[in-house]
């Protein structure tokens, strides 16, 4: 694993990385989409493990596609099991392959249960271990997400912070300084290189027989979709926007609304999980955002739309009051909506001029260098 800092040139970093040198734990959407730039750049230095977290073709192979991903090199499956199970199931297999391969470092994304298995395992096997997207917090503890992170960038040798707020996190936790890089979000680049273009975008909206005004929301998370009434009054709220709303469903949300009785208001139109490039060309058309996502609150800040984010608590404060207001499932949902959707011109001009605090499209490229570094140092 330890080669010396002297036999490398800085300039050329990744000559110095063997094929293969580099694990790129994966396992969901985001995750696919927030790596897809480093494993470009990683080329055959990177193998990609896809635990099978996420396992639907549309929730994956689509975005292994259009994100034009490498076949994986291993691929588990621990999807569609609980939160315990698909951890312990993961830790266990990742375990194995990790230490059957020469990998020389584990590079994990974010918060997902991936996330943590995948700094398990390779703290477990004493394997250098990046994490991509640290320093986020939530102060949340019914969140899920909040612990993966927090254990993530504990045993991270390597952290990957988006923003100077997440640095400012891990700081506040004694997590060394040395151990962290500021390099902004790879989200950027990703929606950067695969937004169409305005003509594809209005041709995209013409064929799914979309309005020119429209709303775009999404939810997934536990806390508005695993309880039926939640997900009912949000459903409610989605009806009283005054525009035509456009869902395009997670699996986890289809699941409850098979399991309850609601009437779906007139305005609403639910379609499957889009793929990255059509959901990004609805994205950037839409006049507002309403949504529980993590990533849909950072691309409103670089597609300029404002987003209503309905939680009881966000790791992404940096948009609220500019791009983002969060408010819990109720009245405020379609208030809030509704006050922008009436002077939208304005608050679409407003928000252009406001820059996003998620960085550039070079996340990516400080991201490997700093890993490549790491390498090579130690
Ligand atoms: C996970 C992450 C969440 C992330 C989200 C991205 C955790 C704790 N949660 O939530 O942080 O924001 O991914 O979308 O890691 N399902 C399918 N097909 C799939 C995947 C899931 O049908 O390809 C259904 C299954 O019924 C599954 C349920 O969705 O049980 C939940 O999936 P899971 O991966 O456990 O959590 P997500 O809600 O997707
Ligand atoms: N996304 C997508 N199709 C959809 C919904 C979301 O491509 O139908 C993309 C979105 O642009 C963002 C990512 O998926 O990049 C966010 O994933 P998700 O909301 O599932 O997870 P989170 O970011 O909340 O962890």
């Amino acid at each position: 694993m330890a080669r010396t800092a002297q036999a490398r040139d800085s300039a050329s970093f990744l000559d110095q990385l063997d094929d293969r040198s580099v694990a790129v734990v994966l396992g969901t959407r985001p995750e696919m989409v927030k790596m897809s730039g480093m494993v470009r750049l990683l080329g055959a230095k990177a193998a990609i493990v896809h635990t099978g977290q996420h396992y639907s073709n549309d929730l994956s192979d689509v975005f292994f596609d259009e994100l034009e991903l490498p076949e994986p090199a291993h691929r588990l499956q621990i999807g569609g099991a609980s939160r315990s199970d698909q951890i312990r199931s993961a830790i266990s297999a990742l375990s194995r392959i990790l230490a059957e391969e020469p990998f020389e470092v584990v590079v994990v994304q974010g918060d997902t249960n991936t996330t943590l298995a995948g700094a398990v395992a390779a703290n477990a096997l004493d394997l250098p271990l990046v994490h991509v997207e640290a320093g986020l917090r939530s102060f949340d503890r019914r969140m899920p997400e909040e612990h993966n992170r927090v254990v993530a960038d504990h045993l991270a040798d390597l952290l990957l912070a988006p923003t100077e707020d997440a640095k400012r996190n891990l700081t506040n936790e004694a997590i060394a300084p040395h151990r962290v890089r500021v390099t902004g979000n790879t989200v950027v680049e990703a929606l950067t290189r695969y937004q169409p273009d305005s003509v594809e975008r209005k041709k995209l909206l013409t064929d799914l027989g979309i309005d020119t005004s429209f709303v775009l929301a999404t939810f997934h998370r536990p806390e508005n979709v695993d309880d039926g009434p939640t997900l009912a009054r949000i459903i409610d709220q989605l009806g009283r926007v005054e525009a035509p709303v456009v869902l395009p469903m997670h699996p986890r949300t289809r699941n409850e609304m098979e399991a309850m009785e609601v009437d779906l208001p007139e305005n609403l139109s639910i379609l499957e999980p889009l793929g990255y490039v059509d959901f990004l060309a609805l994205e950037a058309e839409c006049d507002v955002l309403i949504s529980d996502s993590g990533g849909v609150q950072e691309e409103s800040s670089i597609v300029k739309r404002p987003v209503v984010v309905v939680r009881r608590s966000t790791e992404r404060p940096e948009v609220v009051g500019t791009f983002a207001r969060l408010t819990t499932p109720g009245p405020h949902v379609a208030d809030i909506a509704n006050e922008w959707l009436a002077d939208i011109d304005a608050v679409h001009a407003n928000l252009a001029t406001i820059p996003s605090p998620y960085g550039d499209d070079t996340a990516p490229a400080a991201s490997v260098e700093a890993i490549a570094t790491l390498i090579t140092s130690s």
